[in-house]
């Protein structure tokens, strides 16, 4: 899957990809808005597990956020199991130098439709922290609707915080929900 966004390029993840997922995963501020499979500090190590594991996926799930010619970030979604095989969680993240460009939007935006295309799935979700505004918009302007609130849902970083559901179904078109894009 490649995708020739606007402001980015969705592609798969590939070896050298290394040097720059290190520059820009080794941070803080992103870390603490991700669950903790997401390692910190981001080594070369971890670099590597990573695309170890990205490149024995099949079909594969998780992509890179190509910007100005290299991996800035990374895009993908888990599938559900079991009882949630209709379902899948999506997870995203930018190095924080490109952050504020639209990217993230626009990324979210394309891989929720190759999701849909590509698997039978009827809804897909984002959990959220809810001190992180700046995702929360990202979802919104995306097509997902806020589906509920789980009170002190997650402990990050050494503090509580609400933890934002939100989800778009299959059933109703993102076009149809998708407010000012
Ligand atoms: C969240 C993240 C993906 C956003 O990426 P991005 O490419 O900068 O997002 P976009 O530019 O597409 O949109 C960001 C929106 O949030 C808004 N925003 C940014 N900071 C904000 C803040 N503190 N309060 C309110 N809105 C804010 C921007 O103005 C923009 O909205 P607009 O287009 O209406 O002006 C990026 O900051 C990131 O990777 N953070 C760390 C990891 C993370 O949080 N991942 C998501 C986990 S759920």
């Amino acid at each position: 899957m490649i995708q020739r966004l606007h402001h980015c390029v969705i592609r798969p993840w590939g070896r050298p990809d290394a040097p720059s997922l290190v520059r820009h995963a080794d941070d803080r501020e992103v870390w603490r808005n991700l669950r903790d499979g997401f390692p910190h500090p981001y080594t070369p190590d971890a670099a590597e597990a990573w695309l170890a594991f990205v490149e024995q996926q099949d079909p594969p799930t998780h992509f890179a956020i190509e910007v100005d010619g290299e991996a800035a970030g990374g895009i993908g979604f888990t599938l559900g199991e079991g009882a949630k095989e209709r379902t899948a969680e999506i997870g995203y993240w930018l190095g924080r130098a490109v952050w504020g460009r639209g990217i993230a939007t626009e990324a979210l935006r394309a891989l929720t439709a190759h999701a849909f295309a590509e698997h039978p799935l009827d809804r897909l979700h984002a959990c959220v922290f809810a001190w992180n505004p700046a995702s929360v918009r990202v979802l919104e302007k995306a097509g997902y609707v806020r589906e509920g609130c789980l009170p002190g849902g997650a402990t990050k970083d050494g503090a509580t915080t609400d933890v934002f559901l939100y989800g778009v179904l299959r059933s109703e078109p993102l076009a149809r929900r998708a407010g000012d894009l």
